[in-house]
């Protein structure tokens, strides 16, 4: 198959990552590397399911053997970012003296210590009014040190100057980005993984992989208005070059080892690879951006009734990230494989489908039946339908992903209103 024409002149795209760090053992070099960032009081940001597999205090121990003072550690974040704990962290870390951050958990996790960070760093007490305009984060300036431990492999949060939080007046989940609130260092220790459960490291799995697939598949940034100044030039610039090589990678790996992973969670080879591929995946959509799945996952996430996933807490109904991302994936690759099936016949080569013989119009079908077998293979739900959903939550899914603008305007087709509620519609059941 003839490789697809990323040339995208003019060539002007850029690429923006922290410093990434992997290696088994990497905690022992936390307080080295906040040294050199400046740090000297730190507080840990995690969860508590982080402090009860033991993995915060493995961080915590490797800090006290160091010249790094640690001050405090802040273990109520909850899952899906929150104004309020926002808030409380905030007052935590200035409460505690501290000037830098080590933060170790998943995408929940970095992302409220993301906007702890802006908090802090801009002098500010109450989210909710920059939450309201996120624009002012283009102009956010350097942020307090803050190293980040990925403990799932999925987000690549550690890698992205987004943070994603629940809005509750919107009833879905929104985000900002800015270039300042990507961590400085990115520490992948795959020790931090084994005690991932499997349908955890399923759900995070396969958000990386559409991650990368929309990195893939996204408008290229030479079709985007260029900003009326330099400043303004935003975080997700587009498919380009830089961050197709990330992504490309990101997706081989994933389809190859992430069933490992699920099968056999003590297979250490696979979980270290999953967990690189995450920020693989990271460092490509963190540059070009994410579009549909994504978009359409918030109100998904949002408006959960009564849906629990095996193995995860019951109580807590919760649609994951991951799997809302992947329950509208098939159905969004087929719309939008019909503006660019090169690309898209080349992201299921990449997941290993035999595209040789693959006519353009069969572009879209190729890559969702890619996505589909992997899908069933870690036992995702059958579609929106299988966790809660029917046709009378499509009007309200829909206004739910019309806000999603930082995403959705780099799908490479169009999506109005209409269109929106077909793909909801077409992801109810997926086979
Ligand atoms: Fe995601």
């Amino acid at each position: 198959m003839k490789y697809p024409d990323i040339s995208f002149e003019p060539f002007f795209a850029f690429v923006h990552r922290p410093r990434i760090m992997y290696s088994p053992g990497l905690r022992a070099e936390v307080g080295y590397e906040m040294g050199q960032l400046g740090g000297t009081k730190a507080v840990i940001f995690t969860d508590q399911g982080i402090v009860k597999a033991g993995v915060a205090d493995m961080v915590a121990d490797e800090v006290k053997k160091s010249d790094l003072k640690l001050v405090g550690i802040f273990d109520s974040i909850v899952q899906d970012a929150r104004i309020d704990i926002i808030n409380e962290g905030t007052k935590f870390y200035k409460k505690n003296g501290a000037d830098c951050m080590i933060v170790i958990g998943g995408g929940s996790v970095m992302d409220t210590a993301k906007a702890v960070n802006i908090m802090v760093g801009q002098g500010h007490d109450d989210f909710k009014p920059l939450a309201e305009q996120a624009a002012l984060y283009e102009d956010a300036k350097r942020l307090p040190p803050h190293i980040a431990f990925p403990t799932t492999a999925g987000t690549g949060s550690e890698t992205t100057g987004v943070t994603i939080f629940d809005y509750l007046e919107m009833g879905a989940k929104t985000g900002i980005a800015s270039r300042a609130l990507r961590p400085i260092r990115g520490l992948i220790d795959p020790d931090n993984t084994r005690s991932l459960p499997r349908m955890v490291a399923a759900c995070t799995g396969l958000d990386q992989l559409t991650h990368a697939l929309e990195a893939i598949t996204a408008l290229p940034f030479n079709q985007r208005p260029a900003p009326e100044q330099p400043r303004l030039r935003p975080a997700y610039q587009g498919a380009n070059p830089i961050s197709h090589v990330w992504a490309s990678r990101a997706v081989e790996m994933i389809a190859t080892d992430l069933v490992r992973v699920f099968d056999n969670p003590a297979d250490d080879s696979a979980r270290g690879q999953v967990l690189l591929a995450a920020t693989y995946a990271g460092i490509g959509f963190g540059n070009s951006g994410v579009h549909l799945a994504h978009g359409m996952s918030y109100p998904v996430s949002g408006m959960v009734r009564n849906y629990v996933p095996k193995g995860y807490p019951p109580g807590h109904p919760i649609v994951p990230h991951g799997m809302a991302v992947c329950l509208n994936a098939p159905a969004v690759f087929r719309f939008t494989a019909p503006a660019n099936p090169p690309m898209h016949l080349y992201a299921a080569k990449l997941m290993g489908r035999d595209v040789s013989k693959a006519r353009p119009e069969e572009a879209g079908e190729i890559l969702a039946g890619a996505i589909i077998d992997l899908m069933r293979k870690v036992e995702m739900p059958n579609g929106l339908a299988a966790v809660g959903f029917g046709p009378q939550d499509v009007d309200k899914m829909v206004e739910g992903t019309l806000p999603q603008h930082r995403v959705t305007k780099l799908s490479p087709r169009p999506a109005g209103p209409e269109d929106l509620r077909q793909l909801f519609l077409d992801s109810m059941k997926l086979w």
